[in-house]
C-alpha cells in the first residue's frame, strides 16, 4: 500500500470567478482525497512571483503573475495515498486541450494559462508550497500518522 502523503492545491482566480469552487472540491473528495487544511486569499504580486519563482525566466511569467493576482484563490492541503502524483493525474495536463477526459482541467479550464487548478509537482515542491500557504498551527488536521507533510 502506498504511503499517505500531502500535496498543495490551488483553485485559481478563473475558477473562483466562474463559481467552480464547490464542484472542484467535490471532485477532489469524490476521487478519494481528504482536504486537511483550506483558506481563501488574494495573492500580492510579490507573493505570486515568489510562489512561481521557478518560472521567472519563462516568457509567460509576467502574464501568469498578472492572472494569479487578478482575484482570490483557494489554497488547500490534499491528503491521500500518493497524493502528489495522484492529484496531478486528477488535474490533467497544463493545457486543457491535451488533458485526459474527466480531469479537472478538461472539465473546468479555459486555456493553458487560465487552467483552473494548481498542484505541487513533487514531494519537495509540496513541502515548500504547503509551508508557503500554511503555518504549523493551521496544519492541525493533517493525519497524525504521517510524519512528514
Ligand atoms: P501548476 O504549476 O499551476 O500546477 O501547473 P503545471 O505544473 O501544470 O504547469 P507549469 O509548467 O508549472 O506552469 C505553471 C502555470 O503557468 C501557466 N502557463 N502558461 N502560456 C503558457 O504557455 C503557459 N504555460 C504555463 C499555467 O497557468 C500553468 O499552470
Ligand atoms: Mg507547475
Amino acid at each position: 500500500m502506498a504511503a499517505v502523503a500531502h500535496t498543495l492545491g490551488l483553485i485559481k482566480p478563473d475558477a473562483v470567478e466562474a463559481g467552480l469552487m464547490g464542484r472542484i472540491l467535490s471532485d477532489i473528495e469524490a476521487a478519494g482525497f481528504r482536504i486537511a487544511a483550506m483558506k481563501m486569499l488574494r495573492l500580492s504580486r510579490a507573493q505570486a512571483e515568489a510562489f512561481y519563482a521557478v518560472h521567472r525566466e519563462r516568457p509567460f511569467f509576467a502574464s501568469l503573475v498578472e492572472f494569479m493576482t487578478s482575484g482570490p484563490v483557494v489554497a488547500f492541503v490534499i491528503e491521500g495515498e500518493n497524493a502528489v502524483e495522484r492529484y496531478r493525474q486528477l488535474m490533467g495536463a497544463t493545457d486543457p486541450a491535451k488533458a485526459e477526459p474527466n480531469t479537472l482541467r478538461a472539465r473546468y479550464a479555459q486555456n493553458i494559462e487560465r487552467n483552473a487548478v494548481h498542484g505541487s509537482d513533487s514531494p519537495t515542491s509540496a513541502r515548500r508550497e504547503i509551508a508557503f500557504f500554511f503555518s504549523e498551527l493551521e496544519l492541525v488536521s493533517l493525519n497524525a500518522e504521517v510524519v512528514a507533510v
